[in-house]
C-alpha cells in the first residue's frame, strides 16, 4: 500500500440522461454547444451525449437529426470520450430490429464519433446483446455490457456473477451496473461489485438514479468494492429522477484514498450554466420531489407509479392504485420476473392496470404481453408461470431461439418502401426505426417543435415510450363493456380528480390528485363528503350504461356546434370513419392513443360526419378540434 491514490472516473451524464429524467429529453444542442469547450476541458472519464431516447426526441420534438446532433458534438468535443446508450437488438426504439440494421446502425454510431457504447437488454438476455457487442467490437469502439439491477427471488449473486461470466466470455471490455430504479442499496453495491471485481477483473461502472435518495451513498460503497468509475449528472440537472451531482461525488472523491482528476472549482463554473438552461424548459420540468418514498417501498422505478396515475385517471379508476402496485409483483411473477426498464415496465405495468381493472386477471392482455409470452422479447430471467401462458397463447410454443434469427433482414426492404426520401444511411435508419415520425420529418413536414403535448413525453427512460400497447381482448366481447376495451373509451372530460389513500408510517393520508392534459397534481387534505361520494361513483370502471348517459352533460370537449375536440394529450391511431359517414350516437369514429391505451372517439349524437381536422399520427392537445357532427 503505497500513498497512490486511485483514480475514479466521472461521466458526465448531463447531456443525455440528466435531462431525459428531468427534462423530458428535450435540451437542444444549441444549449449544449456554448458550454462544450469548458467541459471538454474538465478531465470526465466520458460524456453520455446520445442514445437511450435522445434519438427518438430529437426527430419526435425537436425537428432536430439526432446524426447531425451527434457530428456537431463530435466536433466539439475534441478530448473527451463520448458514450452512448444503446438497448441491445432495440438499439434506440422499443423492439429487435434485423442483425442487418444492428451493423448499419452500430456502424454509423461508430462512424460519428460514439467511442464507448453502453448496452443492455430489458430482461437481462446476453443474446439479445450479443450482436451489438460484436459490431462495436468489429468497429474497434469500446464494449460496456450492462447488467440491469433489479430485485426478486431469483437475483442472487450468484445470477448477476453468471451474468457477468457470459458478457465477459461475448468480449465486454468492461461491465455497466445499471440501478434504472434506484433501488440499489449501498450494501447490496458494495457485496455486488466485489463478487464482481473478483471473478471478472474488468472495469466497473456504476449507473443509478436519485430517486430513491441512496444514489451518492451506493457509489461510495460501490467504489470502496472496486467499482472504477460512476455516471453523475451537473448539479443544475442533478438528482430527484436524475443521477447523483457531479460535484458532490468530485468533492467526496478527491479526498483520502481517492482523486478524480477533475477541479472542483471547475467543476462548478458549468452549474452557472447549466441553470440557465434548465429554466427555458420550465415546462417540463415537473418532478418536484426530492426523495420519492414510493421507489422506496414498492421498489418500482418512479416513472412506474406516475403511468400508473395517469392510465388509472383515464379509466376513471384512481381508488384502484394500490390493488394495481399490490398487483405489479404477482404479474412480475407470472412473467419471470423481468427488471423493469424500457421496455418491460411499460409491459408489466399495463399488465398490471388491465388485470384490476377488468376485475379478472388475464381476461384482457395486450399484444406486447402475448409476445412476451411466445418468448419474443427473449427469455424470461425466471420461470414463466405456465397456466398463466397456456391462458394467454393456448398451445402455441413459446420460441426459443434467439428471437432476432426470426426477423428477415430489414434495409432493402426499407430502401424500396422509402424510396429517394432517404438519401443516406443515415435518414434510412431514422426511417427504420422511427416510420411514422421520420417520414414526415425527412420530407420537412414535421410538426414537432413545440407541438407536443407535454405528458406524451414524461421523464424517465422507463416512461418514454410512445409505442402503444395495442389491447387484444381474449374474450372478444367489445360491448359489454366491462372488460373490453371500450371499458377505457369514452375519457372525455378535460380534467378528473381522485384520492389515494397512503400509508405514511403508520398513519393513513389521503391524497387528492387531479390530472388534466399537463400531467397530475397532488395536494393533501380532505375531501367533502359528497365529493368523496361522487369519486367513489366515478371509480368504477366506465361502461355504456345509464351512468355513461347521465355524465354526458358535463362533458366537456362537445361544444354547442357539436365540434368534438381532444380529451387529452395524445396520438391519433385510427380515424374509423370518413366525412359524409352517416353516424349514430355513440359509433366510433376515431381511437386516440394516450398512455398506451387506445381510447375511442365517440359520436355525440347522431348525424353525419363533417370535417374531419386530423389524420391517423398526429399528435394532439386537449382542446384541438377532431372532427364536426352536423
Ligand atoms: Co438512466
Amino acid at each position: 500500500m503505497s500513498g497512490q491514490k486511485r483514480h475514479i472516473g466521472i461521466t458526465d451524464t448531463t447531456l443525455r440522461d440528466g435531462h431525459q429524467s428531468l427534462l423530458a429529453t428535450r435540451m437542444k444542442t444549441k444549449d449544449m454547444l456554448p458550454i462544450a469547450e469548458k467541459m471538454d476541458e474538465m478531465g470526465f472519464h466520458s460524456l453520455e451525449v446520445w442514445g437511450g431516447a435522445t434519438f427518438d426526441s430529437c426527430m419526435r420534438f425537436l425537428n432536430e437529426d439526432p446524426w447531425e446532433r451527434l457530428k456537431t458534438l463530435r466536433k466539439a468535443f475534441q478530448k473527451t470520450k463520448l458514450q452512448m446508450l444503446l438497448r441491445g437488438q432495440n438499439l434506440v426504439g422499443y423492439k429487435h430490429y434485423a442483425d442487418d440494421v444492428v451493423e448499419a446502425f452500430v456502424a454509423k454510431a461508430a462512424e460519428h464519433g460514439i467511442d464507448i457504447f453502453r448496452i443492455f437488454d430489458a430482461l437481462n438476455d446476453v443474446r439479445n446483446m450479443q450482436k451489438a457487442m460484436e459490431e462495436v467490437r468489429k468497429n474497434g469502439k469500446h464494449v460496456q455490457a450492462t447488467i440491469c439491477y433489479t430485485l426478486g427471488p431469483i437475483y442472487d449473486l450468484e445470477y448477476y456473477l453468471k451474468m457477468g461470466r457470459e458478457l465477459k466470455d461475448i468480449g465486454a471490455d468492461s461491465i455497466c451496473i445499471k440501478d434504472m430504479a434506484g433501488i440499489l442499496s449501498p450494501y447490496a453495491a458494495y457485496d455486488l461489485v466485489l463478487a464482481l471485481k473478483k471473478e471478472l477483473s474488468l472495469p466497473i461502472q456504476m449507473h443509478t438514479h436519485y430517486t430513491s435518495g441512496m444514489g451518492s451513498m451506493m457509489y461510495l460503497k460501490a467504489i470502496e468494492a472496486g467499482a472504477d468509475v460512476v455516471d453523475t449528472a451537473n448539479s443544475a440537472l442533478a438528482l430527484g429522477t436524475s443521477q447523483p451531482a457531479t460535484e458532490t461525488m468530485i468533492a467526496v472523491l478527491n479526498e483520502g484514498a481517492y482523486e478524480t482528476g477533475i477541479d472542483l472549482e471547475q467543476a462548478s463554473l458549468l452549474a452557472e450554466y447549466f441553470k440557465e438552461v434548465r429554466k427555458d424548459y420550465e415546462e417540463f420540468d415537473v418532478y418536484k420531489a426530492g426523495v420519492d418514498v414510493n421507489v422506496l417501498r414498492y421498489q418500482v422505478p418512479g416513472g412506474m407509479l406516475s403511468n400508473f396515475i395517469s392510465q388509472l385517471s383515464q379509466a376513471n379508476a384512481l381508488d384502484k392504485f394500490e390493488a394495481v402496485l399490490q398487483e405489479v409483483p404477482r404479474v412480475r411473477a407470472d412473467m419471470g420476473f423481468p427488471p423493469l426498464v424500457t421496455p418491460s415496465s411499460q409491459i408489466v405495468g399495463s399488465q398490471a392496470v388491465l388485470n384490476i381493472l377488468t376485475g379478472e386477471r388475464y381476461k384482457m392482455v395486450t399484444n406486447e404481453v402475448k409476445n412476451y409470452m411466445k418468448g419474443l422479447y427473449g427469455k424470461a430471467p425466471g420461470e414463466v408461470n405456465e397456466e398463466i401462458r397456456k391462458k394467454i397463447i393456448g398451445d402455441e410454443r413459446p420460441i426459443t431461439v434467439r428471437p432476432a434469427d426470426l426477423l428477415e433482414p430489414q434495409i432493402e426492404s426499407a430502401k424500396q418502401e422509402i424510396g429517394e426520401l432517404a438519401k443516406n444511411m443515415e435518414e434510412l435508419l431514422l426511417y427504420i426505426l422511427f416510420p411514422q415520425v421520420a417520414k414526415p420529418f425527412l420530407e420537412g413536414t414535421s410538426t414537432a417543435e413545440e407541438s407536443q403535448p407535454k405528458s406524451v413525453a414524461k421523464k424517465e427512460e422507463q416512461q418514454v415510450e410512445p409505442k402503444p400497447m395495442a389491447v387484444a381482448p381474449i374474450n372478444t366481447n367489445l360491448s359489454s363493456g366491462v372488460g373490453s376495451a371500450a371499458s377505457f373509451a369514452a375519457n372525455r372530460k378535460n380534467t378528473r380528480t381522485g384520492g389515494i389513500s397512503f400509508n405514511f408510517n403508520g398513519k393513513i393520508e389521503k391524497l387528492k390528485i387531479s390530472v388534466d392534459g399537463n400531467g397530475y397534481k397532488v395536494d393533501t387534505g380532505k375531501f367533502d363528503d359528497e365529493k368523496e361520494e361522487q369519486e367513489e361513483q366515478n371509480n368504477e370502471i366506465p361502461s355504456h350504461d345509464a351512468k355513461e348517459e347521465k355524465e354526458a352533460p358535463k362533458v366537456a370537449n362537445i361544444s354547442a356546434d357539436s365540434t368534438v375536440t381532444a380529451p387529452m394529450p395524445g396520438k391519433i391511431f385510427k380515424v374509423i370513419l370518413s366525412k359524409g359517414s352517416k353516424v349514430r350516437q355513440g359509433d366510433i369514429v376515431m381511437i386516440l392513443e394516450a398512455m398506451k391505451m387506445e381510447n375511442e372517439i365517440l359520436a355525440p349524437m347522431d348525424g353525419t360526419v363533417g370535417e374531419i381536422s386530423v389524420a391517423e399520427g398526429d399528435a394532439v392537445n386537449p382542446g384541438d378540434i377532431l372532427f364536426k357532427i352536423k
